[in-house]
């Protein structure tokens, strides 16, 4: 029972949120105002079309300088960072101690803390997320759960604050946002209370959380989302992490489906075939293992072909782990017929997001052939200077 309240409970905070942008797009938002219009119906609890466009009139009408309600903007200082990411190749096998490549995305998750006035407060306004954290971890939900984790092992979860998060990573896509929030959600206390932790502490903290809300992370993601860099990884105590070299920026468009990633579920899945044939499972991994290593070869030659082919074999590889779905195979499909090199599910697949690699002179058409069908895309170019 408590685990269906738990997913009943993020359930319905994602469909809130969905709903919400659906009604904010119907309403006719402009890109430029969508966040602010969409915190706003939010916070009023109508999520209905009229009340979007009403919103969408005052926040037009007010001049930005005198917006009275207008969203509150991040400070200059004490705001805590996580990167979201992509894996290049190697998901899935790096659950089974095999190496996998990632790379952070320009895109953030951003966490404050001020003092407040009853418990523990999350908000994440965004996400129409509101909550004043339960004390007793067995009666905490969803969200709850992992910044619980965090606060309780900085000792805070008895004090009086309020953490606010500005979410950039889109949720449930496979890019990392669960660990990009973990990170966030630890750095923003450490700074707010001079705590002092150090990378290596955000990142174990990160990985707890990720543990609560995963069950079987291989900590590839914290460890991204900590460091913000492309790197290789690799399980175990201590887990390898090395920086990866990329002497010509990587250009990666990213394909996002409709469906929301299932990690957890498809993580679980993976194991339990595994479990029931671990000679068949163990090939497939170390398969996956081999295409990692030559790929990080062909990284460092800027061998943007064969990092193509290894990207596709890779994919038919998660394909024969059951991860893949229709609607990412067919941005697949359609990002290698606008010319990718290479195309591939990224992060724990059943939905999510996918990634293709283009040459210099593919990258706007692939990005084309995608949003084309009505789906959103991201650029992504590892190694380029930020
Ligand atoms: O879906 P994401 O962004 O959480 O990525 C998951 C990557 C996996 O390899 C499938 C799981 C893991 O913990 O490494």
């Amino acid at each position: 029972a408590a685990l269906r309240a738990l997913a009943t409970d993020g359930i319905q905070a994602g469909h809130m949120t969905l709903h919400a942008r659906s009604v904010v797009k119907a309403a006719g938002a402009p890109a430029e105002l969508f966040n602010e219009v969409l915190e706003r119906v939010l916070q009023s609890g109508e999520i209905k079309v009229w009340k979007a466009q009403q919103v969408l009139d005052e926040v037009r009408r007010s001049a930005p300088a005198d917006r009275k309600t207008a969203p509150r903007r991040l400070p200059e200082a004490g705001v805590g960072v996580g990167y979201g990411k992509i894996i290049l190749l190697g998901e899935h096998a790096v659950v089974h101690g095999r190496h996998a490549i990632g790379c952070p995305v320009p895109l953030t998750i951003r966490a404050v803390v001020e003092d407040g006035d009853r418990g523990v407060e999350l908000l994440i306004p965004r996400w129409g997320v509101e909550y004043q954290l339960a004390k007793p971890p067995e009666q905490r939900r969803s969200f709850e759960q992992a910044a619980g984790a965090i606060l309780d092992k900085l000792g805070l979860a008895d004090r009086t604050l309020r953490i606010e998060v500005f979410p950039d990573v889109p949720r449930s896509m496979g890019l990392g946002g669960s660990a990009a929030l973990a990170v966030a959600i630890v750095r923003a206390p450490d700074l707010h209370f001079r705590l002092g932790l150090t990378d290596v502490e955000v990142n174990e903290l990160a990985y707890l959380s990720e543990q609560t809300a995963h069950g079987q992370p291989s900590g590839i993601d914290n460890t991204l989302a900590t460091y913000g860099r492309p790197l290789v990884y690799r399980r175990g105590s201590p887990p390898l992490v090395e920086l990866l070299n990329i002497p010509t920026p990587l250009s990666i468009v990213v394909g996002m489906t409709q469906s929301e990633g299932l990690t957890a579920r498809t993580v679980a899945n993976v194991s339990e075939a595994r479990r029931r044939n671990p000679r068949l499972y163990e090939k497939i991994f170390d398969d996956i293992d081999s295409l990692v290593l030559q790929a990080v070869s062909a990284i460092q030659d800027s061998d943007v072909t064969t990092l193509g082919d290894l990207m596709n074999i890779n994919q038919g590889l998660l394909n024969a782990l059951q991860v893949s779905t229709p609607e990412l195979e067919r941005l697949i499909d359609v990002a290698r017929d606008a010319g990718a090199a290479g195309a591939k599910l990224t992060g724990g697949g059943g939905g999510g997001a996918m990634i293709a690699l283009c040459g210099d002179s593919t990258t706007a058409d692939v990005q084309q052939a995608i949003e084309r069908q009505g789906f959103r895309t991201l650029l992504v170019t590892p190694g380029a200077v930020q």
